[in-house]
This record gives structure tokens, sequence and C-alpha cells, in this order.
């Protein structure tokens, strides 16, 4: 298992249902982690799964978008966290909220949970997103969507072994961000109050762009970013990369 405390700022590309294999080799031209990690930070990449491995994992830390429930058998479509990290991957995203509004049967807490146990029996490190969506942030109620959102996590968790990503759902592809104070007070929260880990690594997604990233990384608070829409833009995610 990647030791994920041992870096400084996470950057994490989901690339979503996007991409094709000339954005590989773009990507692969343009965008250079050894930047990165020359400050202990580090470049997470996360493709549409079959082209996962077009990177390699020398380069790259090599990440899923997802993962089944199911470990094996006959679930035609499926892809086990045991596939993912022996094709190399050492991170999976989880609970994204594109997958728990668009296939809410497949993305329920319960699932969710499980899913993160796979990942974690199989030495992968989830990446779990939580956020608010618009009508809980206008009802005042981001902070115990958050803590609804974090019950899963029992206290036998390894907090070491796991990322938290902080993304509004009305932030997500709208161009729109919470003010800093909002995103700091937020991963405080998440942080302080409801994990009770100081160390515990937190990113912030949603709309995060060449134009905003760095007072977002800037913060304390923020250990990293999931970005979306811009890790498919090469001009804007090597500005981002380049930090
Ligand atoms: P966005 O997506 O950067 O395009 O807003 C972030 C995410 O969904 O992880």
């Amino acid at each position: 298992m990647i030791k994920i405390d041992n870096f400084n700022k996470l950057i994490v590309a989901n690339w979503k249902l996007n991409g094709d294999l000339a954005l590989i080799n773009d990507f692969k031209d343009r965008i250079k982690p050894e930047n990165l990690n020359i400050n202990n930070n580090c470049l997470i990449i996360c493709p549409p799964a079959p082209y996962i491995s077009y990177f390699t994992g020398d380069d790259y830390i090599l990440g899923s978008q997802d993962c089944s429930v199911y470990n094996e058998g006959a679930y035609t479509g499926e892809i086990s966290a045991k596939i993912l990290k022996e094709i190399g991957c050492e991170t999976c995203i989880i609970g994204h909220s594109e997958r728990r509004i668009i296939f809410k049967e497949n993305e329920n807490s319960d699932l969710i949970s499980k899913k993160l146990r796979n990942c974690l029996n199989n030495e992968l490190i989830p990446i779990l997103c939580i956020g608010e969506n618009i009508d809980q942030k206008r009802k005042k109620m981001t902070k115990i969507t958050l803590k609804n959102q974090l019950n899963i996590i029992s206290k036998d968790f390894n907090h070491k072994n796991l990322i938290i990503a902080y993304e509004p759902v009305w932030a997500i592809g709208t161009g729109l961000i919470p003010s800093l104070d909002e995103i700091s007070s937020n991963l405080d929260f998440i942080r302080n109050d409801v994990l009770r880990d100081k160390k515990i690594k937190i990113l912030y997604g949603g709309s995060v762009k060449g134009s905003n990233y760095k007072s977002i990384l800037n913060l304390d608070s923020v250990d990293g970013l999931l970005i979306g829409g811009a890790s498919i833009n090469i001009d804007d995610f090597s500005k981002i990369i380049n930090f």
C-alpha cells in the first residue's frame, strides 16, 4: 500500500468518462509528475478503467474511478478491487456524487461501505467522496450531511489508508466554488469534529481550474485537489501540476 502520509499535496485527475488514446499520448508527453515528486507532492491519474494500463505506475500513481462490491463471480461488467490492484492501481475513488446520483442503487451507503472494505482488503487506498447538494447547502445542512456521509467509517478504519475528498455537489462541473472560508471550515469540521484525526488527508474537488487552484491548494486544511474537467484540459492541468 502506498504511504499517503509521506505526501505533502495530492493532485488527483478524475477523467470521468472522457479521454481517448490521443489524449493519453498528449497527457504523457506534457504532464511530467517529476516536478511534483521533488516537493513530496504526487499526481494520481484516474482514467476510464480500460485505459489505466496505458499509464505506468513508475511515472504516475494509478487510480480507478470505482470498484465493484463483489470480489469475483458471475457479475458481468464488474471490475473488482483485486483486479485493479493487480493492474497497478494504488487508489480508487469511491462514492463520487455522480455515481451516488445517477447509479443510486449501486452507490448507497451500504454498498459504498462494502467498496471501502474491498479496497482496503486489496491494499487500495479509497478516495471517499462526500459533499452536500445545493438544497442541503441552502437549508444549512452541509455539516450534518457530511457527518452522515462519514458514518460508514467505522472505528477500526485506519485513517492512514484513507483519503477523503470534499466535493460540494453544486460545485462539480458548474464553475461555482465555495469561498475559501467555507472550504476551510468544512474541512476542519471533517478533520477535527467528525473524524478527530489531525492527520487525515482531505482533498477539495469541484470546478478547480488553472485560474483558482492556487488559493485553494494554499489553504492549510487542504491536502490536495480532485480535478475533473480541468484534468483533461492539458494546458490548464499542466499549470496546476506545476504549482
Ligand atoms: P470538476 O469535477 O473538476 O469537473 O468540477 C470534479 C469531480 O467530479 O471530481
